[in-house]
């Protein structure tokens, strides 16, 4: 606990330790909320219908993640079931041309849910290997009748050195670290359609930094509630 506490707090300013100390308390009061210990219920249900090991959360300081990283990231806690349908239910894609990407994957949960969506590929990127083989073995077990992309992989690799494939995109984020990396990412989805001009979209879920779409002329707004974002990068 102790070293929990001290994992999390080095080499941050009082600034950061004032956001980390908010982040925690709306957290707890969102965990106690009846409709999320509800969603718990149903998350449980998943895993023990089809044999996942999804639940459960990890704080980032107690997973296998370099002690300079330790202050950039957000613990494991997976998406709760139906938060996905919420997005596609706002949008009509050509599903089949897109590659969908959870950014920060864990145990691989989304991966399985958007498996239900016909996509040309599936990617988690998780920077933890215990997380990453967790969700290694689930995509390896998981066997829904409603599924209908096969394609699906997740890699262990820090998100700001992975590189998004030259398909159309959707980008999921489940408020998986701080807006310093976040910015990094989303400059590299800038970038990457920079390079090749094709339709890329943000699905945010819990959208605490959406502020840096809001700021910039390279993002639109399709869809915003305080639990999720839509975005689109403009075509330019
Ligand atoms: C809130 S969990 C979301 C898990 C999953 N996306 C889901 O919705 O079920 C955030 C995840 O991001 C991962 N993460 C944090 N920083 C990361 C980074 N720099 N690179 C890759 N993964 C990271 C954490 O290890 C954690 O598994």
């Amino acid at each position: 606990m102790i070293s929990t506490i001290k994992r999390k707090l080095v080499g941050r300013s009082i600034g950061d330790i004032i956001a980390l100390f908010w982040t925690n308390l709306s957290y707890l009061l969102k965990y106690y909320t009846p409709s999320n210990i509800r969603a718990r219920r149903r998350d449980k249900k998943f895993d023990a219908r089809f044999g996942t090991h999804t639940s459960g959360s990890v704080e980032f300081a107690n997973l296998d993640v370099p002690e300079e990283k330790i202050r950039t990231g957000v613990r494991y806690q997976p998406t709760g079931n139906g938060v996905l349908d919420e997005f596609f239910e706002r949008i009509d894609l050509p599903i089949e041309d897109y590659t969908f990407i959870d950014f920060g994957s864990g145990k691989g949960r989304v991966l399985l849910f958007a498996s239900n969506w016909a996509f040309k590929e599936i990617i988690g990127v998780e920077i933890s290997h215990m997380l990453h083989d967790i969700a290694a073995e689930n995509i390896r077990i998981y066997k829904n009748p409603d599924q209908k992309c096969f394609n699906i992989r997740s890699e262990c690799i820090d998100v700001c050195d992975f590189n998004p494939p030259q398909t159309p995109l959707i980008c999921y984020f489940y408020n998986p670290f701080y807006e310093e990396v976040f910015r990094k990412v989303i400059e590299k989805i800038q970038k990457t359609y920079n390079e090749n001009k094709r339709p890329i979209w943000v699905f945010y879920n819990d959208p605490t930094n959406k502020h840096v779409f809001h700021e910039s002329e390279k993002w639109s707004v399709i869809f915003e509630t305080p639990d999720i974002g839509i975005y689109k990068i403009s075509e330019s």
